[in-house]
């Protein structure tokens, strides 16, 4: 089982500092934190693996505002998210570069979650399906390379996926793409279990609750406890 925490723009580096001395996860679960920029430096010095929320497919270059693979890894940082709806949505981030991303971050030695999720209307339209499988279509194929699953309708509403509807997408996703695949949108301590115990569900990609730690720890307690 793996928990990742996606911190989103919260959290610099004194804030990230505090919350390692509150956090206090068990032996038996997979735990990443994926902190702003500005603070991986002061995370990778903690006890938990570190990832990026975003990585360049260049080596370097003209890239204003972008980090590229090599550099993140001469940081100590492990991996990296890619995908994330809030960058397909705000950041004008495609299939195409999320390719390009994920396939530069893992060919330098990154782990990486590639996140993949079919919005409202989308889902309305009966669209799901389609989505998934376009997304789910560009990622590479790689050991390295762990599929999050976050309906974009879930994120940051209160609405969770059922464990059911979590099920459904997560088998159509393991039918195309031998990996793990783990659920985001809505997780916290309280639905953490219905939606971990489900048999395609092989972790979670936690945004509001990791950024308490009493709760995230909560959350990886709950996952060692299923594994
Ligand atoms: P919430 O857990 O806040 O809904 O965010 C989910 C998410 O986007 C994690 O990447």
């Amino acid at each position: 089982m793996l928990i990742a925490g996606n911190w989103k723009m919260f959290k610099g580096p004194a804030e990230t500092l505090a919350f390692f001395d509150a956090f206090d996860a068990p032996e038996g679960v997979d735990v990443v934190v994926c902190p702003p920029f500005v603070s991986l430096e002061a995370a990778v010095g903690e006890e938990w693996p570190v990832y990026a929320q975003n990585v360049h497919w260049a080596a370097d270059g003209a890239f204003t505002g972008e980090t590229s693979a090599a550099m993140l890894v001469e940081l100590g940082v492990q991996g990296s998210l890619v995908g994330h709806s809030e960058r397909r949505l705000f950041f004008g981030e495609t299939d195409d570069t999320v390719q390009r991303r994920a396939e530069a971050a893992l060919a330098s030695g990154l782990k990486v979650i590639a996140c993949v999720g079919e919005t409202e209307a989308e889902r309305e339209a009966g669209e799901m399906e389609a989505v998934l499988r376009r997304q789910v279509a560009v990622l590479p194929r790689h050991a390295c390379l762990v599929i999050a699953y976050e309906p974009v309708w879930a994120i940051g509403t209160g609405k969770t996926a059922t464990p059911e509807m979590a099920e459904e997408a997560h088998g159509l996703i393991k039918s195309l793409h031998d990996t793990r695949v783990l659920y985001g949108g809505s997780v916290k301590p309280e639905n953490a279990a219905d939606l971990l115990s489900q048999p395609s569900i092989d972790g979670a990609l936690v945004g509001g609750a990791s950024l308490d730690a009493a709760s995230f720890s909560s959350l990886c307690r709950i996952a060692a406890s299923l594994s």
